[in-house]
Protein backbone atom coordinates (compact mmCIF):
# COMPACT_ATOMS: atom_id res chain seq x y z
CA UNK A 1 0.00 0.00 0.00
CA UNK A 2 1.39 3.17 -1.11
CA UNK A 3 1.58 5.50 2.29
CA UNK A 4 -1.07 8.37 0.13
CA UNK A 5 -3.90 5.45 0.07
CA UNK A 6 -6.45 5.58 2.80
CA UNK A 7 -7.44 2.15 4.10
CA UNK A 8 -10.74 2.21 5.89
CA UNK A 9 -11.82 1.08 8.81
CA UNK A 10 -14.01 -1.84 8.23
CA UNK A 11 -10.75 -3.11 5.72
CA UNK A 12 -8.72 -2.65 8.83
CA UNK A 13 -11.39 -4.79 10.65
CA UNK A 14 -11.53 -7.08 8.48
CA UNK A 15 -7.81 -7.52 8.13
CA UNK A 16 -7.81 -8.51 11.68
CA UNK A 17 -10.48 -10.81 11.52
CA UNK A 18 -8.99 -12.95 8.76
CA UNK A 19 -6.00 -12.80 9.87
CA UNK A 20 -5.33 -12.11 13.45
CA UNK A 21 -6.14 -14.55 16.31
CA UNK A 22 -9.35 -14.17 17.87
CA UNK A 23 -8.07 -13.57 21.09
CA UNK A 24 -9.67 -10.20 21.72
CA UNK A 25 -13.13 -8.50 20.65
CA UNK A 26 -12.43 -4.84 20.50
CA UNK A 27 -14.78 -2.00 19.98
CA UNK A 28 -15.17 -1.63 16.00
CA UNK A 29 -12.74 1.07 16.20
CA UNK A 30 -9.53 1.83 14.23
CA UNK A 31 -7.23 4.58 15.92
CA UNK A 32 -4.49 6.04 14.07
CA UNK A 33 -3.24 8.39 16.10
CA UNK A 34 -3.16 9.75 19.76
CA UNK A 35 -2.23 13.07 21.92
CA UNK A 36 -2.91 13.90 25.50
CA UNK A 37 -6.31 12.48 26.66
CA UNK A 38 -7.30 11.92 22.83
CA UNK A 39 -7.23 9.44 19.90
CA UNK A 40 -8.61 9.70 16.54
CA UNK A 41 -9.38 7.31 14.44
CA UNK A 42 -8.52 6.60 10.32
CA UNK A 43 -11.73 8.58 9.68
CA UNK A 44 -10.33 11.59 11.57
CA UNK A 45 -12.84 10.94 14.38
CA UNK A 46 -11.43 12.69 17.74
CA UNK A 47 -12.36 10.53 21.22
CA UNK A 48 -11.72 11.49 24.61
CA UNK A 49 -9.98 7.94 25.64
CA UNK A 50 -11.64 6.60 28.63
CA UNK A 51 -9.35 3.23 29.11
CA UNK A 52 -5.90 4.47 28.61
CA UNK A 53 -4.62 1.08 27.21
CA UNK A 54 -5.90 -0.36 30.07
CA UNK A 55 -4.16 2.52 32.45
CA UNK A 56 -0.73 2.18 30.86
CA UNK A 57 -1.32 5.39 29.14
CA UNK A 58 -1.50 7.62 32.62
CA UNK A 59 0.67 10.33 30.88
CA UNK A 60 -1.40 10.84 28.27
CA UNK A 61 -1.09 9.63 24.22
CA UNK A 62 2.17 10.26 23.19
CA UNK A 63 3.89 12.44 25.95
CA UNK A 64 6.55 15.01 24.08
CA UNK A 65 9.21 14.14 27.09
CA UNK A 66 8.51 10.10 26.77
CA UNK A 67 9.04 10.41 23.25
CA UNK A 68 12.13 12.36 22.57
CA UNK A 69 13.78 10.33 25.21
CA UNK A 70 12.87 6.79 23.32
CA UNK A 71 14.09 8.75 20.04
CA UNK A 72 17.15 9.82 21.62
CA UNK A 73 18.11 6.51 23.23
CA UNK A 74 16.78 4.77 19.72
CA UNK A 75 19.32 6.51 17.99
CA UNK A 76 22.29 5.74 20.10
CA UNK A 77 21.75 1.72 21.47
CA UNK A 78 18.54 0.06 21.87
CA UNK A 79 19.83 -3.91 23.24
CA UNK A 80 22.31 -5.70 24.39
CA UNK A 81 21.17 -8.45 26.39
CA UNK A 82 22.40 -8.66 29.89
CA UNK A 83 25.11 -10.71 28.33
CA UNK A 84 27.23 -6.89 28.87
CA UNK A 85 26.51 -4.09 30.57
CA UNK A 86 24.43 -1.03 29.19
CA UNK A 87 25.12 2.53 30.18
CA UNK A 88 21.02 2.91 31.02
CA UNK A 89 20.51 0.23 33.29
CA UNK A 90 22.29 0.96 36.38
CA UNK A 91 21.16 4.70 36.27
CA UNK A 92 17.61 3.68 35.96
CA UNK A 93 17.90 0.99 39.13
CA UNK A 94 19.16 3.73 40.92
CA UNK A 95 16.52 5.92 40.09
CA UNK A 96 13.48 3.60 40.19
CA UNK A 97 14.51 2.04 43.24
CA UNK A 98 14.84 5.86 44.78
CA UNK A 99 11.76 6.38 43.19
CA UNK A 100 9.70 3.96 44.60
CA UNK A 101 12.11 3.41 48.33
CA UNK A 102 13.18 -0.57 47.80
CA UNK A 103 16.68 -2.11 48.06
CA UNK A 104 16.86 -3.34 44.28
CA UNK A 105 14.91 -3.97 40.88
CA UNK A 106 14.51 -7.03 38.47
CA UNK A 107 13.76 -5.39 35.38
CA UNK A 108 10.92 -7.66 33.16
CA UNK A 109 8.35 -6.19 30.14
CA UNK A 110 4.99 -7.22 30.66
CA UNK A 111 2.85 -7.49 33.35
CA UNK A 112 2.62 -11.25 33.51
CA UNK A 113 5.99 -11.91 33.18
CA UNK A 114 6.76 -9.27 36.79
CA UNK A 115 3.93 -11.39 38.09
CA UNK A 116 6.01 -14.23 37.08
CA UNK A 117 9.02 -12.77 38.34
CA UNK A 118 7.51 -12.11 41.58
CA UNK A 119 6.02 -15.65 42.53
CA UNK A 120 9.29 -17.27 41.52
CA UNK A 121 11.14 -14.63 43.90
CA UNK A 122 8.66 -15.78 46.26
CA UNK A 123 8.82 -19.23 46.32
CA UNK A 124 12.72 -19.03 46.12
CA UNK A 125 12.33 -16.79 49.38
CA UNK A 126 10.58 -19.20 51.30
CA UNK A 127 12.78 -22.17 50.26
CA UNK A 128 16.16 -20.56 51.17
CA UNK A 129 15.44 -17.79 53.62
CA UNK A 130 12.04 -18.77 55.47
CA UNK A 131 12.86 -22.69 55.26
CA UNK A 132 9.75 -24.02 54.08
CA UNK A 133 9.97 -27.82 52.61
CA UNK A 134 11.37 -27.91 48.84
CA UNK A 135 8.18 -28.73 47.00
CA UNK A 136 5.30 -27.31 49.62
CA UNK A 137 5.75 -23.46 49.08
CA UNK A 138 1.99 -22.03 48.64
CA UNK A 139 0.99 -18.59 47.66
CA UNK A 140 -2.10 -17.49 48.71
CA UNK A 141 -4.37 -15.31 46.34
CA UNK A 142 -7.65 -13.78 45.51
CA UNK A 143 -10.30 -14.99 44.23
CA UNK A 144 -11.61 -12.80 41.14
CA UNK A 145 -8.11 -11.83 40.62
CA UNK A 146 -6.52 -10.77 37.45
CA UNK A 147 -2.67 -11.11 37.34
CA UNK A 148 -2.03 -12.17 33.25
CA UNK A 149 -2.27 -14.46 30.89
CA UNK A 150 0.59 -16.90 31.49
CA UNK A 151 -0.10 -20.59 32.42
CA UNK A 152 0.43 -20.36 35.82
CA UNK A 153 -1.58 -17.21 36.32
CA UNK A 154 -4.47 -18.44 35.10
CA UNK A 155 -4.00 -21.99 37.28
CA UNK A 156 -5.37 -19.66 39.81
CA UNK A 157 -7.91 -17.50 38.46
CA UNK A 158 -11.44 -18.07 38.52
CA UNK A 159 -11.91 -16.41 35.04
CA UNK A 160 -13.43 -20.06 33.56
CA UNK A 161 -12.61 -18.61 29.73
CA UNK A 162 -9.45 -17.58 30.61
CA UNK A 163 -8.57 -21.10 32.28
CA UNK A 164 -10.48 -23.85 30.03
CA UNK A 165 -8.71 -25.98 28.38
CA UNK A 166 -5.34 -24.84 29.23
CA UNK A 167 -4.61 -27.09 31.69
CA UNK A 168 -2.45 -29.18 33.60
CA UNK A 169 -2.56 -26.24 35.87
CA UNK A 170 0.53 -25.13 38.30
CA UNK A 171 0.06 -25.68 41.87
CA UNK A 172 0.75 -24.22 45.14
CA UNK A 173 -1.76 -21.71 45.26
CA UNK A 174 -4.63 -21.31 47.80
CA UNK A 175 -7.53 -18.97 46.88
CA UNK A 176 -9.54 -17.27 49.09
CA UNK A 177 -12.25 -14.38 48.96
CA UNK A 178 -11.00 -11.10 48.46
CA UNK A 179 -11.19 -8.07 50.98
CA UNK A 180 -12.35 -10.96 53.64
CA UNK A 181 -9.62 -10.23 56.51
CA UNK A 182 -10.76 -13.73 58.64
CA UNK A 183 -10.12 -15.72 55.30
CA UNK A 184 -7.09 -14.81 55.27
CA UNK A 185 -5.81 -15.42 58.89
CA UNK A 186 -7.78 -18.40 58.33
CA UNK A 187 -5.87 -19.18 55.44
CA UNK A 188 -2.48 -17.87 56.90
CA UNK A 189 -3.18 -20.16 60.35
CA UNK A 190 -3.90 -23.40 58.12
CA UNK A 191 -0.54 -24.34 57.56
CA UNK A 192 3.29 -23.12 58.00
CA UNK A 193 4.17 -23.65 54.08
CA UNK A 194 2.65 -20.31 53.50
CA UNK A 195 5.22 -18.03 51.42
CA UNK A 196 3.28 -15.21 50.20
CA UNK A 197 -0.32 -13.14 49.41
CA UNK A 198 -0.40 -11.90 45.85
CA UNK A 199 -3.19 -9.22 46.13
CA UNK A 200 -4.37 -6.14 43.93
CA UNK A 201 -4.79 -3.22 45.86
CA UNK A 202 -7.77 -2.77 43.43
CA UNK A 203 -9.21 -5.43 41.64
CA UNK A 204 -9.28 -3.94 38.27
CA UNK A 205 -10.12 -6.48 35.53
CA UNK A 206 -13.15 -7.58 38.15
CA UNK A 207 -14.88 -4.48 37.74
CA UNK A 208 -12.96 -1.73 39.86
CA UNK A 209 -13.62 -3.75 43.06
CA UNK A 210 -11.90 -1.38 46.17
CA UNK A 211 -11.67 -3.27 49.15
CA UNK A 212 -13.05 -1.76 52.48
CA UNK A 213 -11.09 0.58 54.45
CA UNK A 214 -8.38 -0.98 56.47
CA UNK A 215 -7.93 -4.53 54.27
CA UNK A 216 -4.48 -3.88 53.02
CA UNK A 217 -3.19 -2.48 56.25
CA UNK A 218 -4.72 -5.55 58.47
CA UNK A 219 -3.59 -8.04 55.88
CA UNK A 220 0.04 -6.62 56.01
CA UNK A 221 0.04 -7.24 59.62
CA UNK A 222 -1.01 -10.38 59.01
CA UNK A 223 1.56 -11.11 56.96
CA UNK A 224 3.91 -9.71 59.24
CA UNK A 225 2.91 -11.72 62.13
CA UNK A 226 3.47 -14.88 59.76
CA UNK A 227 6.34 -14.19 57.83
CA UNK A 228 5.12 -14.07 55.11
CA UNK A 229 5.40 -11.73 51.88
CA UNK A 230 2.47 -9.27 50.58
CA UNK A 231 3.31 -8.84 47.37
CA UNK A 232 1.34 -6.18 45.71
CA UNK A 233 0.31 -6.30 42.11
CA UNK A 234 -0.08 -2.74 41.01
CA UNK A 235 0.55 -3.08 37.60
CA UNK A 236 -2.80 -1.59 37.00
CA UNK A 237 -3.75 0.23 40.20
CA UNK A 238 0.18 2.16 40.40
CA UNK A 239 1.56 4.98 38.89
CA UNK A 240 -1.03 7.48 40.38
CA UNK A 241 -3.78 6.46 38.75
CA UNK A 242 -5.80 5.57 41.97
CA UNK A 243 -4.32 9.32 43.29
CA UNK A 244 -1.39 7.97 44.99
CA UNK A 245 1.82 6.87 43.49
CA UNK A 246 0.50 3.31 44.21
CA UNK A 247 -2.77 2.27 45.69
CA UNK A 248 -1.06 0.93 48.60
CA UNK A 249 -0.14 4.08 49.76
CA UNK A 250 -3.97 5.12 50.11
CA UNK A 251 -3.20 2.77 53.65
CA UNK A 252 0.57 3.41 54.25
CA UNK A 253 1.54 0.05 53.37
CA UNK A 254 4.78 -1.00 52.49
CA UNK A 255 4.72 -4.69 50.17
CA UNK A 256 7.34 -7.09 50.85
CA UNK A 257 7.56 -7.13 46.97
CA UNK A 258 5.67 -4.67 44.57
CA UNK A 259 4.63 -5.69 40.78
CA UNK A 260 4.69 -2.53 38.41
CA UNK A 261 3.79 -2.52 34.65
CA UNK A 262 1.52 -0.61 32.24
CA UNK A 263 2.12 3.17 32.84
CA UNK A 264 5.84 3.08 33.88
CA UNK A 265 6.69 3.52 30.39
CA UNK A 266 3.46 5.35 29.96
CA UNK A 267 2.37 2.87 27.12
CA UNK A 268 5.25 3.98 24.98
CA UNK A 269 7.18 0.43 25.23
CA UNK A 270 6.66 -2.40 27.56
CA UNK A 271 8.31 -2.36 30.70
CA UNK A 272 7.65 -4.17 33.86
CA UNK A 273 9.41 -4.54 37.22
CA UNK A 274 9.74 -6.53 40.25
CA UNK A 275 10.76 -4.59 43.47
CA UNK A 276 12.22 -5.83 46.41
CA UNK A 277 14.51 -5.38 49.49
CA UNK A 278 17.67 -7.42 49.51
CA UNK A 279 17.04 -9.98 51.97
CA UNK A 280 14.30 -11.25 49.20
CA UNK A 281 15.78 -9.94 45.86
CA UNK A 282 19.32 -11.67 47.06
CA UNK A 283 17.88 -15.51 46.72
CA UNK A 284 17.93 -14.79 42.80
CA UNK A 285 21.47 -15.39 41.10
CA UNK A 286 23.25 -15.65 37.85
CA UNK A 287 21.48 -17.82 35.00
CA UNK A 288 18.35 -17.98 37.93
CA UNK A 289 16.01 -15.69 36.34
CA UNK A 290 15.85 -13.26 33.03
CA UNK A 291 14.53 -11.80 30.01
CA UNK A 292 16.70 -10.95 26.91
CA UNK A 293 14.17 -7.60 26.45
CA UNK A 294 14.40 -6.79 30.55
CA UNK A 295 16.26 -3.87 31.41
CA UNK A 296 17.02 -2.85 27.81
CA UNK A 297 18.44 1.09 27.78
CA UNK A 298 15.42 2.21 25.60
CA UNK A 299 13.23 0.91 28.39
CA UNK A 300 15.01 2.10 30.58
CA UNK A 301 14.99 5.77 29.29
CA UNK A 302 11.64 5.82 28.33
CA UNK A 303 10.54 4.81 32.06
CA UNK A 304 12.51 7.02 33.52
CA UNK A 305 11.08 10.13 31.82
CA UNK A 306 7.47 8.49 31.76
CA UNK A 307 8.16 8.52 35.93
CA UNK A 308 9.48 12.11 35.98
CA UNK A 309 6.07 13.22 33.91
CA UNK A 310 4.10 11.94 36.90
CA UNK A 311 6.31 13.94 39.48
CA UNK A 312 6.84 16.71 37.08
CA UNK A 313 2.73 17.14 36.45
CA UNK A 314 1.41 16.15 39.68
CA UNK A 315 -0.61 13.40 38.14
CA UNK A 316 -1.63 11.71 41.38
CA UNK A 317 -2.63 14.75 42.76
CA UNK A 318 -4.98 15.10 39.50
CA UNK A 319 -6.39 12.07 39.52
CA UNK A 320 -7.49 12.23 43.35
CA UNK A 321 -8.98 15.70 42.61
CA UNK A 322 -10.76 14.62 39.24
CA UNK A 323 -11.56 10.96 40.44
CA UNK A 324 -13.71 12.77 43.24
CA UNK A 325 -15.37 14.69 40.85
CA UNK A 326 -16.44 12.19 38.87
CA UNK A 327 -17.73 10.15 41.24
CA UNK A 328 -19.39 12.51 42.46
CA UNK A 329 -21.17 13.85 39.33
CA UNK A 330 -22.09 10.36 38.40
CA UNK A 331 -22.97 9.39 41.62
CA UNK A 332 -25.89 12.37 41.31
CA UNK A 333 -27.03 11.06 38.56
CA UNK A 334 -26.93 7.23 39.33
CA UNK A 335 -29.08 8.40 42.26
CA UNK A 336 -32.05 8.93 39.74
CA UNK A 337 -31.04 6.52 37.11
CA UNK A 338 -32.76 3.08 36.35
CA UNK A 339 -29.91 1.83 33.98
CA UNK A 340 -26.63 2.94 36.23
CA UNK A 341 -26.47 0.96 39.69
CA UNK A 342 -23.57 2.59 41.04
CA UNK A 343 -20.08 4.04 40.85
CA UNK A 344 -17.30 3.14 42.52
CA UNK A 345 -13.71 3.56 42.32
CA UNK A 346 -10.28 5.94 43.80
CA UNK A 347 -8.86 8.22 41.69
CA UNK A 348 -9.64 8.02 38.02
CA UNK A 349 -9.70 4.21 37.74
CA UNK A 350 -13.52 3.70 38.29
CA UNK A 351 -16.47 1.39 37.20
CA UNK A 352 -20.23 2.05 36.20
CA UNK A 353 -22.17 -0.99 37.32
CA UNK A 354 -25.14 -1.20 34.75
CA UNK A 355 -28.87 -2.65 35.43
CA UNK A 356 -28.65 -5.81 33.80
CA UNK A 357 -27.50 -9.24 34.02
CA UNK A 358 -24.18 -9.60 33.51
CA UNK A 359 -24.61 -11.78 30.27
CA UNK A 360 -26.94 -8.90 28.59
CA UNK A 361 -25.06 -6.33 26.14
CA UNK A 362 -26.67 -3.14 27.85
CA UNK A 363 -23.21 -2.56 28.42
CA UNK A 364 -21.54 -3.33 25.05
CA UNK A 365 -24.55 -0.93 23.85
CA UNK A 366 -23.71 1.56 25.69
CA UNK A 367 -20.11 1.51 24.88
CA UNK A 368 -21.13 1.65 21.42
CA UNK A 369 -23.03 4.52 21.95
CA UNK A 370 -20.33 6.50 24.19
CA UNK A 371 -17.80 5.68 20.94
CA UNK A 372 -20.41 7.91 18.65
CA UNK A 373 -20.74 10.19 21.31
CA UNK A 374 -17.17 10.67 21.06
CA UNK A 375 -16.01 8.67 24.23
CA UNK A 376 -14.30 5.50 24.48
CA UNK A 377 -14.76 3.15 27.22
CA UNK A 378 -15.37 -0.90 27.20
CA UNK A 379 -17.10 -3.00 29.65
CA UNK A 380 -15.05 -5.58 31.88
CA UNK A 381 -17.14 -8.18 32.73
CA UNK A 382 -20.36 -8.01 31.71
CA UNK A 383 -22.50 -5.24 33.08
CA UNK A 384 -19.89 -2.97 34.47
CA UNK A 385 -17.98 -0.42 32.33
CA UNK A 386 -14.22 0.63 33.48
CA UNK A 387 -13.26 4.43 33.06
CA UNK A 388 -9.95 5.30 33.34
CA UNK A 389 -8.99 8.13 31.22
CA UNK A 390 -5.54 9.55 30.83
CA UNK A 391 -4.39 11.34 33.82
CA UNK A 392 -3.18 14.18 31.99
CA UNK A 393 -7.18 15.26 31.51
CA UNK A 394 -8.03 18.80 32.99
CA UNK A 395 -11.15 19.60 35.06
CA UNK A 396 -13.14 20.85 32.22
CA UNK A 397 -12.51 18.40 30.12
CA UNK A 398 -13.68 15.93 32.99
CA UNK A 399 -16.96 17.72 32.80
CA UNK A 400 -17.07 17.49 29.49
CA UNK A 401 -16.77 13.58 30.16
CA UNK A 402 -19.18 13.34 32.60
CA UNK A 403 -21.88 15.79 30.35
CA UNK A 404 -21.41 12.48 27.19
CA UNK A 405 -21.59 9.85 29.63
CA UNK A 406 -24.64 10.97 31.59
CA UNK A 407 -26.54 12.27 28.26
CA UNK A 408 -25.74 8.74 26.86
CA UNK A 409 -26.86 6.71 29.65
CA UNK A 410 -29.80 8.88 29.59
CA UNK A 411 -30.98 7.58 26.07
CA UNK A 412 -30.83 4.05 27.80
CA UNK A 413 -32.99 4.46 30.41
CA UNK A 414 -36.44 2.84 30.48
C1 LIG B 1 -3.36 -6.29 37.97
C2 LIG B 1 -2.76 -6.78 36.70
N1 LIG B 1 -1.70 -7.60 36.74
C3 LIG B 1 -1.10 -8.06 35.63
C4 LIG B 1 -1.60 -7.73 34.38
C5 LIG B 1 -0.94 -8.29 33.15
O1 LIG B 1 -0.24 -7.34 32.46
P1 LIG B 1 0.21 -7.60 30.94
O2 LIG B 1 -1.04 -7.57 30.13
O3 LIG B 1 1.15 -6.48 30.63
O4 LIG B 1 0.88 -8.93 30.91
C6 LIG B 1 -2.70 -6.87 34.28
C7 LIG B 1 -3.24 -6.49 32.97
O5 LIG B 1 -4.31 -5.96 32.82
C8 LIG B 1 -3.30 -6.39 35.47
O6 LIG B 1 -4.37 -5.59 35.43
Amino acid sequence: MSVLEKISSEAIIAAENKYGAHNYHPLPVVLSRGEGVYVWDVEGKKYYDFLSAYSAVNQGHCHPKIINALIEQAQMLTLTSRAFYNDQLGPYEKFLTEYFGFDKVLPMNTGAEAVETALKLCRKWAYEVKGIEEQQAQIIVCEGNFHGRTTTIISFSNDENARKNFGPYTAGFIKIAYDDIDALEKALASTKNIAGFLVEPIQGEAGVYVPSEGYLAKAKALCEQHNVLFIADEVQTGIARTGKLLAVDHENVKPDILILGKAISGGVYPVSAVLANDPIMNVIKPGQHGSTFGGNPLAAVVAVAALEVVREEALAENAEYLGRIFRSKIGEFVHTSSIATLVRGKGLLNAIVINDTEDSSTAWDICMKLAENGLLAKPTHGNIIRFAPPLVMNEAQLLDCVGIIIETLRTFEQ
